[in-house]
């Protein structure tokens, strides 16, 4: 069986893409310190796939354990995803993000010389674009001025990740730039945990029409956009995860220092608005809401070209805006505050 180690493999697209690995006959071995996820997913999991989850509690970056763990466990390949990912606070916390995102990476490459690992695939995200010019977004789009520490972190991230594989006679890598992943597992056994109050719209959304929030700001309606909301490519986690198991099985069969970048998006643009008035139609359930300033930092419009995913490796989003509304929902109603 093909072992691959998942980094973060307790968060919120790494628990997702855990699960389509051992669909696809992989062995996925986490490790995850759980600074930012919970101990329950891996009980989660198990249930989920009916089978036992290796779980490493550790970080990514105490190399001298991950040594023990890649020779125990036979592992050849590793889905990179852990990291920190909040704009707001990588703008109050830049050093940390540098430390964790950036010089974590280099570490964890002049560590894995030393190991048989020659697959990699990094999680990169479509902040790398900054404000597009053109869209849809093609993977040759140039990499305008990052918007946050965050977005910095994940443009000089793909940059090592490329110049590591290029003079490597070992490695072949893949950068997966993520556009905006929701929903959960259609299960409701896993999903979206953040601690905290939630930044990101869906998880807001969906707590406020539990209940747990009086409303939902819209962070502008000014924009220069048909709704006058801001635009986004939302991908449901499921079909984001399989993405991952497809760009394994593509590095496979790819020679050393292959290296390559992938937009992981549904290719539809989808406003603010789009998705509340999906979230009321598709659940019944009426969202408060009010309409404030825009947000700093964020972008106007933004959405994939996915041309490259399904010509490079056959993958295609399956599931809609309204599955992940609906799946988002699901999860919501199993969580407590
Ligand atoms: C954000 C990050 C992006 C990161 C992604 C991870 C910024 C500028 N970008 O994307 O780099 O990869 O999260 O998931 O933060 N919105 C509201 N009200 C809310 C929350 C959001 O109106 O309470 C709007 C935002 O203005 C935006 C859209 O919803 O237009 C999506 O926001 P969000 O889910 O935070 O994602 P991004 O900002 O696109």
């Amino acid at each position: 069986m093909k072992t691959v180690l998942v980094t973060g493999g307790a968060g919120f697209i790494g628990s997702h893409t855990v699960v389509e690995l051992a669909e696809s006959g992989y062995k996925p071995v986490i490790i995850d310190d759980f600074s930012n996820s919970k101990r329950s997913v891996i009980k989660a999991l198990e249930r989920l796939l009916g089978q036992k989850v290796t779980c490493y509690e550790q970080n990514y970056q105490d190399t001298h354990r991950l040594k023990e763990v890649i020779a125990k466990e036979g592992i050849e390949s590793i889905i990179h995803f852990a990291a920190f990912k909040s704009v707001g606070e990588s703008a109050k916390k830049p050093l940390q993000y540098y430390a964790n995102n950036v010089a974590g990476l280099i570490e964890l490459f002049i560590f894995l010389n030393s190991t048989p690992i020659n697959s990699f695939v990094f999680s990169s995200s479509c902040t790398v674009y900054g404000e597009p010019d053109e869209l849809p977004v093609t993977e040759e789009s140039p990499l305008k001025q990052a918007t946050s520490p965050y977005a910095k972190t994940k443009q000089m991230g793909e940059a090592i990740v490329e110049d590591v594989t290029n003079g490597s006679e070992k490695l072949r890598c893949m950068s997966l730039r993520y556009f905006n992943p929701i929903g959960a597992h259609p299960s409701a056994l896993i999903g979206e945990l953040p601690l905290g109050k939630p930044n990101n719209l869906v998880p807001f959304l969906t707590q406020t029409a539990a209940g747990w929030h009086k409303e939902l700001t819209v962070y502008g309606d000014d924009y220069p956009t048909p709704d006058g909301s801001p635009i986004r490519d939302y991908i449901h986690v499921v079909d984001l995860a399989k993405a991952h198991v497809k760009a394994l099985d593509y590095l496979k069969n790819k020679e050393a220092g292959f290296y390559d970048k992938v937009n992981v998006g549904t290719g539809n643009g989808n406003s603010v608005f789009d998705v509340l008035h999906t979230f009321e139609k598709v659940t019944g359930v009426q969202l408060p809401y009010k309409v404030g300033s825009r947000r700093e930092g964020d972008l106007m419009s933004t959405y994939a070209s996915t041309k490259k995913a399904h010509e490079l490796f056959g993958w295609s989003n399956e599931r809609s805006l309204e599955d992940a509304l609906l799946d988002a929902w699901r999860w919501q109603k199993t969580l407590h505050r």
